[in-house]
């Protein structure tokens, strides 16, 4: 049985969903992969910080974190602060997820940074560190016999880039088309369904917790656009920022720009595309414009987010995913350890030959 030593870099929504799945897969996680998990760090902003090397029980850190702070579960010196915790937390693979800096990816660029130079596997569902880091965090970690794994910084736990990596070797993504971003999805299937204008459909948004209380980087399209140069990044090899991206949010769109859109057989979507022209060059867009009603775009309402990838062999294959939320983020991030462990992040010609 092969004992994974992990640790929770944040201990919010998602490293507490990710905490209470640790918890209940540990029996299929034994018993399909012989593999068995162990927490021996948190690290949280304001609620503390704990290390333990023979195991902290998750209950009672969930329980910690909820009433108070982590530090009286503490084994060791005292942990000075966040680069400290990195410095020596005992693990071989840390999960990181927290909040993103659209700016720069700073902390948790530099933190990752750290982790994978001490050979440590790291985990993230940030989208930060990944739109500015990907290519030199990935580089660091194989300088070190460490992966850096990203599936939860786009579409949750969907597998998007595991359905890239593993399902389509040898095909070239010429074209990646999607929604992206839940909160405007929603906004606008409200607006077109109950005729909300766009302020109360903010205000029903945020009153169901899926839009921050200033909406800014969902409505004006920045969370879409670091989604589209992530994934125009990784899988079609650009070197794009989120200010790279061609952007307009939706803060424009009215409900006469939806009703038009109905009459003429659309529906508003904000549309995310990332394109290789015929000079080689990936650009990339986040605009809302109008899908066909027989397109399966248009079907896609409320929170749901979906992805069209184009390639050279394959015309068109679709990921949906439906209902996302701190736990199946959490699923993408359980899911980026075990292919850790699986040797997934070694590059080609590192596996047997046949
Ligand atoms: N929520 C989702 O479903 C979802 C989906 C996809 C991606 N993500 C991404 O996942 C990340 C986490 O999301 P979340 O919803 O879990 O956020 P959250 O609930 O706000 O939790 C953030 C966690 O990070 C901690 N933290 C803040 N600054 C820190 C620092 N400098 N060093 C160490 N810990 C620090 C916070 O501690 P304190 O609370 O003590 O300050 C908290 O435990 C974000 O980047 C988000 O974009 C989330």
């Amino acid at each position: 049985m092969q004992t994974a030593n992990v640790a929770l870099l944040g201990f919010g929504n998602v490293c507490r969903a990710l905490a209470e799945l640790i918890l209940r897969k540990q029996d299929a996680l034994r018993s399909r992969y012989d593999l068995k998990v162990r927490v021996v760090g948190i690290s949280t902003g304001r609620h503390g910080a704990a290390i333990d090397p023979n195991g902290l029980d998750l209950r009672t850190a969930l329980d910690a974190v909820r009433f108070g702070t982590l530090d009286g579960l503490n084994h060791g010196d005292p942990i000075q602060d966040v680069e400290d915790f990195v410095a020596r937390v005992p693990a071989g693979l840390v999960f990181e997820a927290t909040p993103t800096n659209p700016q720069d990816g700073q902390p948790a660029l530099g933190l990752i940074h750290t982790l994978l130079e001490r050979g440590i596997h790291v985990v993230t569902a940030n989208k930060g560190p990944v739109v500015f880091g990907q290519r030199e965090l990935t580089e660091v970690g194989l300088a070190h016999g460490a992966g850096f794994f990203f599936e939860s910084s786009v579409m949750d736990g969907a597998p998007v880039f595991s359905a890239a990596r593993e399902g389509l070797p040898g095909a070239e993504i010429v074209r990646i088309r999607g929604i992206f971003n839940s909160t405007t999805n929603y906004i606008l299937t409200r607006m077109e369904k109950d005729a909300l204008s766009f302020d109360a459909a903010v205000k029903a948004a945020q009153q169901i917790g899926i839009a921050e209380t200033d909406p800014t980087l969902d409505v004006e399209g920045w969370d879409a656009a670091i989604k589209v140069a992530i994934l125009a990044n990784v899988l079609m090899g650009a070197s794009l920022t989120p200010a790279d991206v061609d952007r307009e949010g939706i803060r424009a769109v009215t409900l006469d720009d939806l009703k038009a859109a109905s009459a003429a057989g659309a529906r508003i979507k904000l549309i995310c595309e990332a394109t290789r022209g015929e000079d080689g060059v990936v650009k990339a867009t986040v605009r809302p414009s109008r899908v066909p009603l027989d397109d399966m775009f248009a079907l896609v309402g409320g929170t749901t987010s979906v992805v069209d990838f184009y390639t050279d062999i394959l015309p068109r294959l679709t990921i949906v995913e439906n209902d996302p939320g701190p736990t199946t983020t959490a699923f993408g991030m359980l899911a980026d350890m075990v292919n850790l462990m699986r040797g997934r992040h070694l590059p080609p010609g590192s596996e047997k030959s046949i």
